[in-house]
């Protein structure tokens, strides 16, 4: 079948997009488009014209792998412009997703019918751009500023039954019917009408005297969720110039801002971002011919935090879940929090009502390990104890059936370790979810020595049925994410002792870009976890000052937000931080005590002796082979670590810095701190030599 072709049924002409997987706009579509469309006019039988698409989806935007890559034409605006000149009515037909330039799109056609299940978006902002085939100039004029500014600056679509009560569509198709036929339904209803084109270009937004307050709401509110991305502030721009200038001027605008955030270093991040999401989930040992293994039923051991998180997630995503904990007690507490949280999603409105019973009959709680044997995966979440997890696993191979996938949770722990107290190390691996499991988007897939393939492969069809984001790596202490994460605690540790304020430190992350700076991040996750963990390894593989006023909070019941105060204070029922002058006496004491001189220390010095050991401690995790690629290390961290986005990654952004400037920076910190922590990786050296980055 060609890319784009055109056949007429009854008195109405078909244009066919036909460009797997999702119908991207591509050159070869364009062309397509412009030809089948000269084809259909000169067809005297086809007095209205359909464009549809086959497979998954109608068109889910521009061909993304096209960017930065010279324009050829037929470019967008001639297909666009193609589209609304036509004299014979178009209509587009959508189902799946219609998003960003295949939106455009639709909005040229003069009409537009939806299969119910459809979803209409611009998310272009979520790539660093702005809609930039006149979609800033037609939503506005067809549904109104208010809904054009939700949808542009947000990029996230809206379902089809909205589209149709804002104006965006005319007419929705019942899921079950055929889209294309209803819509050449619909067609011959038109040419039986004898309707005309409608281009939204010539409709008129009215001038209103609030307008401009209208703008100024927007631009405070986005700037405000936006989180340091540019392209939502500037998408509004674009819309204001729907709304103040004629449309011709207007589209020249939005073609300025466009290229100037298609310019912009963030854009690039963002689209890294999307296609190292997507790469992240082939292993170029699981091909397709690895088949998964079945994971209808899962079974989680542990019903505290993160095992109810791992079961509330397995059952949003119709999974059918037996939850073990130790007691009836525990099994008590277990249900009352995830019934807690079922109830309040139900409230606010985030599940209906079958969704809601369907999820709270999907997990049945239990306290004996028997009610497992029928268990295709199981997810041991207890505590973090190698004996404890050991014990765990005996009893797990004793109870679960031939072929049923063990893993574990942990968060640091050797998986090798825990899979050799099991007859069966080829059934186990780590699936390390993140806190809170049934909202952090990352999952990180711990293959073991003995890890067989088909575990594998279904280790990640379990990670897209439970929507995550998966990445995998192998064994090592804290594996991709918390091993990295170790050098940034510790310098925002050392960083106190030396005379930063726990609330300096905690700005200068967050202006760097992070929701959340690292003392934050500890106080709201508990002191007392990271402290019980050091107990439990050598303590020389720790720095032994970075710890010491954490671990004087913790002696003193002070263990973070749980407990009302750590490093800093809080108000009861108030999750904002205080700076506490006890934090800062400890501080100085232990500064003392430690034979550390306080000094006055830039943002600069703190975002770079944080950020630097995340990028060479990721230098040694792929060299190491523990990541597979430099972007599933950025994954881990735009996904389970709230890294910023417009930035890439760690890794996507020191190729950035340059990998020369990278290796010159940690030796300026070696010169101050001395090389235990600050050496920069052999693979760093290597690549700096070379003049190359990560990616290469
Ligand atoms: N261009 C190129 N490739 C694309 C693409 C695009 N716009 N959208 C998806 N793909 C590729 C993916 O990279 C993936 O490739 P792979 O199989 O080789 O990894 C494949 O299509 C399937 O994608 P998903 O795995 O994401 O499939 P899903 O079914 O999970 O999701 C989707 C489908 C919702 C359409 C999702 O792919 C998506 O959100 N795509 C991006 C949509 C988007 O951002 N559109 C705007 C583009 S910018 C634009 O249009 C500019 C215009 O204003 C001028
Ligand atoms: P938790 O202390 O909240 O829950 C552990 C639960 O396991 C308790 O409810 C306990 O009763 C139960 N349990 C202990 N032994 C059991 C047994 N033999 N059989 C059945 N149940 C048993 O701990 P949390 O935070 O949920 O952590 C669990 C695991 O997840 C740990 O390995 C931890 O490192 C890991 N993890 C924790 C994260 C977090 O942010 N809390 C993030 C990622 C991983």
């Amino acid at each position: 079948m060609s890319i784009v072709s055109f056949e007429r049924r009854g008195r109405v002409g078909l244009i066919l997009v036909n460009n797997p997987p999702v119908n991207a706009i591509s050159h070869a579509v364009r062309a397509g488009i412009v030809e089948c469309l000269e084809r259909a006019s000169s067809d005297d039988g086809a007095h209205v014209l359909v464009l549809a698409a086959t497979g998954r989806t109608f068109m889910a935007g521009a061909d993304i792998t096209e960017f930065g890559k010279p324009p050829k034409a037929p470019h967008f605006a001639d297909v666009i412009a193609a589209l609304e000149a036509s004299d014979k009515p178009m209509i587009a037909a959508i189902h799946g997703s219609a998003l960003g330039g295949g939106l455009e799109l639709a909005l040229a056609c003069h009409y537009r019918i939806a299969r119910a299940d459809a979803v209409l978006g611009l998310p272009e902002v979520n790539l660093g751009i702005i809609p930039g085939a006149e979609g800033t100039q037609r939503l506005p004029r067809l549904a109104g500023l208010e809904t054009a500014l939700q949808m542009i600056t947000s990029g996230k679509p809206i379902p089809a039954a909205k589209a149709l009560e804002a104006g965006v569509l005319d007419a929705v198709s019942p899921v079950d019917a055929d889209l294309v036929e209803a819509a050449l339904a619909y067609g011959e209803r038109l040419v039986d009408e004898k309707a005309q084109p409608r281009r939204i270009s010539e409709m008129t937004i009215p001038a209103n005297d609030a307008q401009s307050a209208l703008f100024a709401e927007w631009r405070e509110k986005v700037a405000k969720s936006a989180r340091g991305i540019k392209a939502p502030l500037r998408a509004i721009d674009a819309v204001e110039a729907a709304a103040t200038l004629p449309f011709a001027e207007g589209i020249k605008r939005e073609r300025e801002i466009f290229a100037e955030c298609a310019a912009d270093p963030q854009s690039k991040a963002m689209q890294h971002a999307f296609f190292a999401e997507r790469k992240a989930s082939r292993l170029p040992d699981v091909g397709r011919d690895i088949k998964p293994r079945s994971f209808a039923h899962i079974g989680v051991v542990g019903g505290g935090t993160m095992g109810c998180g791992i079961a509330l997630a397995c059952a949003a995503a119709g999974l059918t879940i037996t939850l073990i904990e130790q007691s009836d007690e525990a099994a008590d507490k277990a249900k009352g929090t995830v019934t807690s949280i079922l109830d309040a999603s139900h409230a606010r409105g985030r599940i209906n009502d079958a969704a809601h019973q369907k999820q709270k009959d999907a997990i049945t709680i239990k306290t004996d390990m028997a009610a497992l044997k029928d268990a295709d995966l199981i997810i041991e979440a207890v505590f973090e104890n190698m004996d404890v997890k050991k014990s765990v696993f005996r009893e797990l191979d004793r109870v679960a059936k031939k072929g049923a996938i063990l893993a574990t949770n942990t968060s640091y722990l050797d998986v090798d370790e825990i899979a050799a107290s099991t007859s069966r190390p080829a059934d186990v691996l780590g699936l390390h979810f993140f806190s809170p499991a049934h909202i952090m988007k990352l999952l990180e897939i711990v293959r073991g020595r003995e890890t067989a393939l088909d575990v594998l492969a279904t280790a990640l069809a379990f990670g897209k049925a439970i929507r995550k984001v998966a990445v995998v790596a192998r064994v090592c202490y804290g594996f991709i994410g918390n091993r990295m994460l170790e050098g940034y605690v510790r310098e925002a540790g050392l960083l106190m002792l030396e005379g930063a304020k726990p609330e300096q430190i905690d700005a200068a992350i967050r202006a760097f870009g992070y929701p959340m700076g690292p003392l934050q991040v500890l106080d709201l996750a508990g002191l007392d976890i990271g402290h019980m963990l050091r107990s439990q390894f050598p303590a020389d593989r720790f720095d032994p000052h970075a710890y010491r006023v954490i671990s004087r909070l913790v002696e003193q019941g002070r263990k973070g937000q749980k407990t009302g105060a750590g490093i800093y204070g809080y108000e009861k029922g108030n999750r904002a931080p205080i700076p506490d002058p006890l934090t800062a006496r400890i501080t100085r004491e232990e500064a003392e005590k430690a034979g550390i001189k306080q000094r006055t220390i830039t943002d600069e010095e703190i975002v770079e002796r944080c950020i630097l050991p995340l990028i060479n401690e990721g230098a040694r995790i792929l060299e190491e082979g523990v990541a597979v690629r430099a972007s599933d290390i950025d994954v881990v961290y735009l996904y389970g670590y709230g890294f910023p986005r417009w930035r890439g990654g760690p890794m996507f952004y020191a190729n950035q810095l340059g990998l020369k400037h990278v290796r010159e920076r940690i030796l300026h910190y070696q010169a101050q701190q001395g090389p235990r922590w600050w050496t920069p990786a052999p693979l760093i050296e290597k690549l700096a030599k070379e003049g190359k980055g990560f990616d290469d």
